[in-house]
């Protein structure tokens, strides 16, 4: 199931979560910056846990659910946390802007008032060469002040 739909695909047995999304199911929000786990930028929540999909086998979320950030939210209506990344500036070449909101989606949901320490440790798997993260976590604030 990915983003509440059935999708099948035929796989070869090494593919990743993330290639399967992208190139075969048409979601390319996730996106492939380093294939190694080591920028957060394909994070998708599988069976609700955060995860890094380019270090999921395709053939591991078979039976399992699957959300991408193109499940969060949609350009007519955005997802609190993307339209909070919009307002405070917190996007620049947007390259790993959809694993940090599908981060950021996942630690507000677990915990709707975090603290600044909770924010940057719970988005400290993903990396970001333009912001200096500040404005980032500022978003992720004013989602959990919010009414
Ligand atoms: S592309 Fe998956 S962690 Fe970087
Ligand atoms: S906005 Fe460019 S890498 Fe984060």
């Amino acid at each position: 199931m990915v983003n509440g739909v059935q999708r099948d695909a035929d796989v070869w047995g090494g593919e990743s979560l993330l290639f399967t999304l992208r190139e075969r199911l048409g979601l390319p929000g996730s996106k492939n910056a380093c294939e190694q786990g080591e920028c957060g930028s394909c994070s998708v929540l599988l069976d609700g846990a955060l995860v890094c999909s380019c270090l999921v086998l395709a053939a591991q979320a078979d039976g399992h659910d699957v959300v991408t950030v193109e499940g969060l939210g949609a350009a007519e209506v955005l997802h609190p946390v993307q339209q909070a990344f919009v307002e405070s500036g917190a996007v620049q070449c947007g390259f790993c802007t959809p694993g940090f909101v599908v981060a950021a989606a996942d630690l507000l949901a677990r915990n709707p008032a975090p603290t600044d320490d909770e924010i940057r440790e719970a988005l400290s798997g993903n990396l970001c060469r333009c912001t200096g993260y500040q404005r980032i976590v500022e978003a992720v604030k004013m989602v959990a002040e919010r009414p």
